[in-house]
């Protein structure tokens, strides 16, 4: 087995994007750019996998010593350009003899199947650099290949192109892999005469070629693999490729997806078979949807687990957890410490926050549950708010197993409802109410007699109730 050292380069400024946040923290399908490559780095069973980092140095190197801690950093002094990156990488490496995979930290979907083939090729061969390249209908930004009668000469930036080279089609994909040793000599001899003042790792391989050295391009027919994402186009069009790839794999893996344009689902989210999911449905994060659950239509969840057979229709919810057969909306906003037993039911224009409600216990309709637990079997009358906050600080509300609770009730937490007690509708709840007890405070009711007559005289209400008497 012959040694393998992965570069992953990230430190440009990515001024295309025109944006605060670096370029390859812009996240597709849930995860960063970044993420995506160094993902298939740290699978590619490498001795050392290396970041070039130092725009936003900081923030990057949180980014990956905090998810992938078994990458090095290696940082990039003020001379720029993608050799000068490789070079400071080289240097954090000094003494490895092998091969080098160089990584652009804005290709995301480059695969680890691709790289690997990719270094076979180049070992295959006897290669000291092998480089992907595809055919692209506009190859506008890329570095392009230049060939004369087929033979591999070099390559050359857009911005240093002729216009008879800006015709080529055949592009740079930014992905090598070269032999460590002859890399660092020739990265050593490569200046930044070019129209961008960089020290280019492109000029590698025309050199390497030129000085006898065997250099080969390895052509991937699938375009969207060597994709580059320079601009936010760019972002949202590699980003609807991805997602319409993770739609097809859970499709072809036993998931129903009416609309799949419409459905965006992210690397990390995991589904059951039989999943129904209707258009307009965004699955975020560490969200899990057990077998034979239906979600949407309109419906975003966001780290949420949601157990089997469960229905969720238009329903915005984060960080909760949805047990089996439990039904949720239409119209439904779970925040944050939501748990909704099996069985049960949050309802239509239903909001909900750290609050626990137990299996087959329902909140029907139109209510505000925070910072609550509701008993098994437990049912909340329509209208009903959990006053949580008295303006400092929050209360909890706990609702005995099977308990009724009145339409239009307000419980003034902290307060707590016994098991099996009923409160009568319009009730405001500010003791505690034993088992079994019924609850009720709202005031007598008092008519006035006449009072509209009188009152509203010449009205429309005065007219029928005249003709009413
Ligand atoms: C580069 C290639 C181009 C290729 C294209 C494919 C060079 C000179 N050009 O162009 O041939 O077609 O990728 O996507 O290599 N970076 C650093 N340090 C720097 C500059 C860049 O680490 O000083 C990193 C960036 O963070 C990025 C990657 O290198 O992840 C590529 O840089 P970028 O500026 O996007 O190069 P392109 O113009 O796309
Ligand atoms: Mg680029």
């Amino acid at each position: 087995m012959s040694n393998l050292a992965v570069v992953v380069l990230a430190a440009g400024e990515g001024t295309r994007m025109k944006s605060a946040t670096p370029k390859v923290l812009h996240r597709i399908s849930g995860l960063e750019l970044l993420g995506h490559v160094l993902s298939t780095a740290t699978s590619l069973s490498a001795n050392h996998v290396v970041s070039v980092l130092r725009h936003e140095r900081e923030r990057l190197e949180g980014y990956v010593s905090a998810f992938y801690p078994q990458v090095s950093i290696a940082l990039q002094d003020e001379i720029p350009g993608t050799g000068r990156a490789v070079e400071a990488a080289l240097e954090q490496l000094a003494g490895f003899q092998g091969d080098v995979a160089v990584l652009s930290g804005d290709v995301p979907l480059l695969d680890v199947e691709s790289i690997s083939a990719l270094v076979e090729i180049h070992r295959e061969l006897g290669n000291q650099a092998t480089l992907v390249s595809t055919i692209l209908d506009n190859p506008h930004g890329y570095g392009r290949i230049v060939r004369d009668r087929g033979e591999l000469l070099g390559i050359v930036e857009q911005k240093d192109a002729t216009d008879d080279q800006r015709e080529i089609n055949e592009v740079n994909a930014g992905v090598y892999v070269f032999d460590a040793e002859l890399l660092r000599q020739t990265l050593a001899k490569v200046g930044t005469n070019n129209s961008q003042g960089e020290k280019y790792l492109t000029d590698v391989i025309g050199m390497l070629i030129e000085s006898g050295h065997k250099v080969s391009a390895h052509q991937i027919t699938d375009q969207w693999l060597v994709a580059g994402i320079n601009d936010r186009v760019q972002l949202s069009e590699v980003e609807a490729e991805l997602n319409s790839r993770i739609v097809r794999a859970w499709q072809l893996a036993g998931v129903t997806i009416q609309e799949p344009a419409s459905t965006w689902i992210d690397v990390t989210v995991s589904l059951g078979r039989d999943v129904t999911l209707l258009p307009g449905t965004r699955l975020h994060g560490f969200t899990t949807v057990g077998e034979g659950s239906v979600i949407g239509p309109d419906t975003t969840l966001t780290d949420v687990e949601v157990g089997e057979n469960v229905r969720i229709n238009r329903a915005d919810a984060t960080s909760s957890k949805i047990h089996s057969g439990a039904n949720v909306g239409p119209f439904a906003f779970i925040r944050p410490g939501t748990e909704l037993g099996a069985d049960g039911k949050i309802g239509a224009f239903v909001e909900t926050k750290n609050a626990q409600i137990g299996p087959g216990a329902k909140v029907p309709h139109l209510s505000y549950v925070g910072d609550a637990s509701i008993g098994e079997g437990a049912n909340i009358g329509a209208g009903t708010i959990f006053a949580n906050y008295d303006g400092v600080n929050k209360h909890r509300t706990e609702i005995g197993k099977q308990a009724r609770t009145g339409s239009g009730n307000v419980f003034v937490a902290p307060v707590k409802i016994g098991d099996g007690a009923y409160t009568a509708a319009g009730s405001t709840i500010r003791r505690d109410v034993e088992p079994g007890a019924l609850a009720l405070n709202p005031a007598a009711q008092k008519n006035l007699a006449g009072w509209v007559i009188q009152n509203r005289p010449g009205s429309k209400s005065a007219q029928a109730a005249t003709d009413t008497e």
